[in-house]
């Protein structure tokens, strides 16, 4: 960029404004101490002071944490200092609290958490690592990120198994019978989404579980939505794999993420990626190649190498920042807020299709929604043209535009995006 006087006060005027902000959010932070308290989720003033947490601009209104969570200013602050710890002082950098960290948050031992970068990887790691042979019948739905997608697909094309496919129903009951009619004696897996990119629907993810292990299969969830989304207890929900990220509900740094995988199935599910961590002591790495010891006891041997550092400083920084609400008060807040999105696109009677469920159990914080006779795309456009972020739905063919709405929104920001849907209608 040229260097000229009126960048330079532009430049000057961005970074005071910055400080205001951070002076906001330090105030804001004495003030979103909850010490375990129930807050309401319609106490407005409260979840005021959590959005002063924000650097998000107000410019723009962000209905789309379904792709990714913005940080709030402690995790950015975190992240800034796990960097420093290395690159002032030289030191390598340790990820050591963040596993036990991740693990107590999701109801896992620190035994069954591997380090990742995003969902994808996660769901790689079990899906080349899961033993399948050619004709062997995996269940997904119709509804599938590529995230979740294309690695099965992969294996389609190099080993030769079958994807078969769900459409969740409006109710967790009838989901379930849609499961269980696919299952055979060719089924080996249900890889399902916890909740799925499209519409955010929640599913009956417990009770999928429990259908896996009634007929012998293996339970590998698509976690992208979970974890910081609801409080969860992955022991308890009886899952085999859960491959998640710290990036999306936990607010956390870009970039970040962990799989799950149940102690019992570690040495089910091979592991193929190795490196520095991924071996026990007995490998003579040095001297004898030929001496091979077993993998690392734990779910560390499924990630290797130098991690970093910094971006998991950040992760341990938005556990504390969501421990400070409390993720019950956070899971109610953003359920409110759902079901309000909801109301106001039911309110506006057959010009517009809601298809997300209203089922208590099956919603929470995104929500699907198709205008008629409008192209999602064109509406899409008209949405960035009045600075509102949410995201078009263009997976199989389903077309239709999502929200997903976290702490830092309110009502008001929800209206603003009615009053385009009401214009465009
Ligand atoms: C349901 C689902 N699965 C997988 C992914 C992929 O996540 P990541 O980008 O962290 O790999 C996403 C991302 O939006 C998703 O919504």
């Amino acid at each position: 960029m040229k260097f000229d006087r009126r960048n330079f006060i532009r430049a000057a005027s961005v970074l005071s404004a910055l400080s205001l902000n951070e002076i906001g959010s330090l105030a804001a932070k004495q003030q979103i101490k909850t010490d375990g308290k129930t807050i309401a989720d319609d106490d407005e003033a409260y979840w005021q002071n959590v959005r002063q947490m924000f650097p998000l601009t107000k410019d723009w209104t962000y209905l789309n944490n379904g792709t990714f969570g913005p940080s709030p200013y402690p995790v950015i602050e975190a992240v800034k200092n796990g960097m420093l710890d290395a690159d002032q002082m030289g030191n390598y950098g340790s990820y050591d609290a963040t596993i036990p960290k991740i693990a107590k948050f999701v109801g896992a031992n620190d035994d069954e958490i591997a380090l990742t970068h995003n969902v994808t990887e996660g769901i790689n790691t079990v899906c080349w690592g899961v033993p399948l042979q050619k004709g062997d019948e995996v269940i997904l739905t119709t509804h599938e990120h590529i995230g979740n997608m294309a690695p099965w697909m992969n294996r389609v094309k190099v080993h030769g198994i079958v994807i078969r496919k769900y459409t969740p129903a409006s109710t967790a009951a009838e989901t379930l019978n849609r499961i269980a009619a696919l299952i055979n004696k060719k089924t080996r897996a249900i890889a399902t989404p916890h909740i799925p990119c499209t519409q955010g629907q929640v599913l009956p993810v417990k009770e999928i579980c429990k259908l896996a292990k009634d007929k012998g299969l293996f339970a590998l969830i698509d976690g992208a939505h979970g974890s910081g989304m609801m409080p969860l207890d992955l022991h308890n929900m009886g899952c085999d794999t859960y491959a998640s990220c710290c990036h999306k509900w936990m607010l956390g740094p870009k970039g970040t993420g962990y799989l799950y995988v149940r102690k019992d199935f570690q040495d089910t599910l091979q592991a193929f990626y190795s490196g520095g961590g991924t071996q026990d002591e007995k490998w003579n790495l040095m001297t004898d190649p030929v001496t091979i010891g077993n993998y690392a006891p734990s779910a560390h041997r499924y990630f290797g190498g130098t991690q970093a550092n910094g971006l998991f400083t950040g992760v341990n920084a938005s556990i504390d920042f969501i421990e400070t609400i409390g993720l019950q008060n956070i899971h109610n807040r953003i359920k409110s807020l759902g079901k309000y999105t909801q109301d106001r696109l039911l309110e506006m009677g057959d010009k517009v299709t809601l298809i997300t469920p209203t089922e208590e159990q099956s919603r929470c914080a995104v929500n699907g929604f198709t205008i008629k006779g409008v192209d999602y795309k064109k509406f899409y456009d008209t949405c960035v043209d009045n600075k509102i972020r949410i995201r078009m739905v263009p997976e199989n063919g389903i077309n239709c535009l999502r929200v997903s709405t976290h702490i830092y929104n309110n009502k008001a920001e929800v209206d603003k995006l009615m009053d385009l849907i009401k214009k465009a209608v």
